[in-house]
């Protein structure tokens, strides 16, 4: 074979890969594309310099990550406000007419596919990045890992800057054929694109399906879907565009009972207003767009004996009541205990100890029962008890809260969610510390703070029954791995009330440093977008609390030591920056992405700026850079807002 030979059969092989892997519609069989691969891998054999980037051998992946490197996402990503009856979907529907002042204005609907969301960015046609969506604002750069996804082209079959978001998906029948321990196949389609390995990506077979392109100027959602499916992308399928209330309901409503046809995970219906620049009129809140919406299918539903109601002490001291059920099985899983919310919502829904309930799933919540269908005959009331039931301090319930509480901040079951909570994959991921290991460590009071688990010695771990010395050595090495961990997550750990992940990776973004959350004012608090009040006040009361500040230095100088993570590296180190036009997020929010990696924020061009980022309708600056740099006397280069994302990928 010469190599010119080869390159036609890349390009031969892209060309029925693509058939095969997005257009589901195969030219060739099996045996015939087996057969040319092994021409091509035998011809790359022989010649390992000259093996083509595009070659489909290329797909399997590049070599291994240390770790995920952050990336700023030029615009965030979005999620869907969730509608989940008739009422709610048409109180959306008119807002929007009512939004833009027009009536019976076209609307798309498709599935959402339930998967994990990814936005990938090419430049001149060809795959530069691809990133998780993360919180929303920045994610994980995954590109070798999306290389090895066969219904993403590496190259579009036109040279332009676009960016494709999408969900990551797995098919059922891949499900079964790899599952291991994940619980579906979201879980593990989200798993599978999250490995540092790319080879263990390729092995697990996932799909994409593109819901937005972003870049043409084209005024039509399904015009912009029919330029992405052109372009070599798998889109979403069956979209369906038209008009008026009734027709989208009725829409919806088609999709939804061929629901179970699909291949993958479908878990609603996402309606979108068709026109771009109506999109952009009506414009997003903090948390979605106002131009569409996520039509959610009622959760799946079950009856059984509610045979007992017991009392659960979480990690904030907060009592729940537990329902304890005669198993059943709703929506494939075996369901034994639910949650019951709180007593308000018992005595409202007028449940007894023995009645027959109604149980319900929806999606990855904890099942719960939502309410009565038969009084037993010896049914009775379920009582608060006074004491809690792990430490005997009388129960409270503060003024305005209808739970429960049990004060004692040293009670085993608080003790032991706290230990739980900052152990867990989200928080600390200390691997192998699991809750009964969790149980022994705070039984045997060698721990009874989150940072006093770092003084357990191998010795200690290893004497405990059932515990080899292979896994005591592991779970000190894990407890080491632990120490250096992302800013986020160690605040993520720390279980403050009501801060929850995303708003944890908020603080770490903004603070950079465990003193300067500490130091951090109500203002300082207040003046981030997405933190309220609420979570305001529960900040400052736990940085006040001594026993709080005891932990959080016990950690430190056990060794913890978190890293604010898209401030590694400095990439912007000794560059200057200005910033000229409308970007897709406030100027002030580019500037600190700019300065948190090195880089100097200038006041006007001169001779010293080294970069202008130039948005849209960018005013006199950009002339004076191309003017000063033209006649010789400075040397700026202009960059785009998405070419400034990739630099600090
Ligand atoms: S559009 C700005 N279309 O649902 C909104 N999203 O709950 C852009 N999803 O994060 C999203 N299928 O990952 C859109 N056909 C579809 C979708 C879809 C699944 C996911 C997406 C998003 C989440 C929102």
């Amino acid at each position: 074979m010469t190599h010119l030979e080869y390159l036609a059969l890349v390009a031969e092989l892209n060309r029925h890969g693509h058939r095969y892997y997005t257009d589901d519609r195969p030219e060739i069989s099996d045996e015939i594309y087996d057969a040319k691969m092994r021409d091509l891998l035998a011809y790359e054999a022989q010649n390992p310099l000259f093996i083509d980037g595009e070659s489909p051998s290329q797909r399997v992946g590049g070599a291994p990550l240390a770790q995920f490197t952050s990336f700023t996402h030029p615009r965030p990503l979005k999620s869907l406000t969730n509608v989940v009856s008739d009422a709610e979907f048409v109180a959306f529907y008119d807002r929007v007419e009512k939004g833009l002042g027009q009536r019976d204005l076209p609307f798309t609907v498709e599935p959402k596919m339930d998967g994990l969301a990814i936005a990938i960015h090419y430049r001149n046609g060809v795959m530069s990045v691809a990133a998780t969506r993360g919180d929303g604002i920045s994610g994980e750069v995954v590109t070798d890992n999306v290389k090895t996804i066969r219904s993403v082209p590496q190259r579009l079959s036109e040279p332009i800057d676009i960016e494709v978001r999408g969900e990551v998906v797995m098919r059922h029948s891949v499900f079964e054929k790899h599952r291991g321990d994940y619980a579906n196949p979201r879980n593990m389609a989200a798993g599978s694109l999250r490995q540092l390995d790319p080879s263990i990506t390729a092995s697990r077979e996932l799909d994409f399906f593109g819901y937005q392109l972003i870049g043409p100027n084209i005024d039509s959602h399904h015009e912009m879907m029919k330029l992405a499916s052109g372009l070599g992308f798998q889109v979403t399928p069956d979209r369906e565009v038209g008009r008026g209330r009734a027709w989208v309901l009725d829409a919806v409503t088609r999709l939804y009972s061929n629901r179970s046809t699909y291949d993958w995970d479908i878990d609603g219906v996402v309606v979108k207003l068709d026109s771009i620049s109506l999109q952009n009129e009506l414009g997003t809140t903090a948390k979605a767009p106002r131009w569409a919406v996520a039509v959610k299918f009622p959760s799946v539903q079950a009856q059984t004996l509610l045979e007992n109601i017991i009392v659960q002490v979480g990690r904030t001291g907060v009592v729940t009541p537990v329902a304890v059920l005669a198993p059943v099985t709703v929506g494939g899983v075996v369901v034994r205990r639910a949650t019951l919310h709180n007593i308000e919502d018992i005595e409202r829904k007028e449940i007894y100890i023995g009645d027959i309930v109604t149980v319900q799933r929806a999606g990855e919540v904890i099942p719960e029962v939502v309410g009565r269908v038969l009084r037993g005959e010896d049914s009775r009331p379920f009582i608060m008890p006074v004491n809690c039931p792990e430490c005997a301090t009388v129960l409270i319930q503060n003024e305005g809260e209808v739970a429960f509480r049990c004060t004692n901040e040293r009670c085993p079951a608080q003790v032991k969610g706290r230990i739980r909570h900052f152990a867990s994959r989200d928080a600390m991921d200390i691997e192998g510390l699991g809750d009964a290991l969790v149980d022994v460590v705070v039984d045997n009071r060698w721990a009874s703070a989150p940072h006093e688990l770092y003084t357990i010695t191998e010795v200690q771990w290893a004497s405990l029954e059932r515990m080899g010395a292979k896994s005591a050595e592991n779970l000190v090495r894990a407890f080491e791995v632990s120490k250096s961990c992302s800013l986020a997550r160690f605040i993520f750990a720390l279980g403050i009330p009501f801060i929850g992940k995303t708003t944890a990776e908020t603080l770490a973004h903004r603070f950079q440093t465990v003193e300067a959350l500490q130091a951090a004012t109500r203002d300082d608090f207040l003046s981030i977008n997405d933190v309220g009040e609420k979570m305001a006040e529960s900040m400052c009361s736990y940085f006040a609390d001594p026993v709080h500040r005891g932990w959080i230095n016990g950690c430190l100088s056990a060794g913890v030591t978190p890293v604010a993570a898209a401030r590694t590296g400095g990439v912007l180190a000794g560059k200057t920056f200005l910033i000229t036009g409308v970007l897709s997020r406030p100027r002030s929010e580019i500037e600190r992405d700019i300065k948190a990696r090195g880089g100097a924020i200038l006041g006007s061009v001169s001779s010293k700026l080294n970069y202008l980022v130039v948005g849209e309708s960018p005013g006199s600056k950009r002339d004076k850079a191309i003017q000063l740099t033209q006649s010789g006397k400075a040397s700026i280069e202009l960059v785009s807002e998405i070419g400034l994302a990739e630099w600090w990928v």
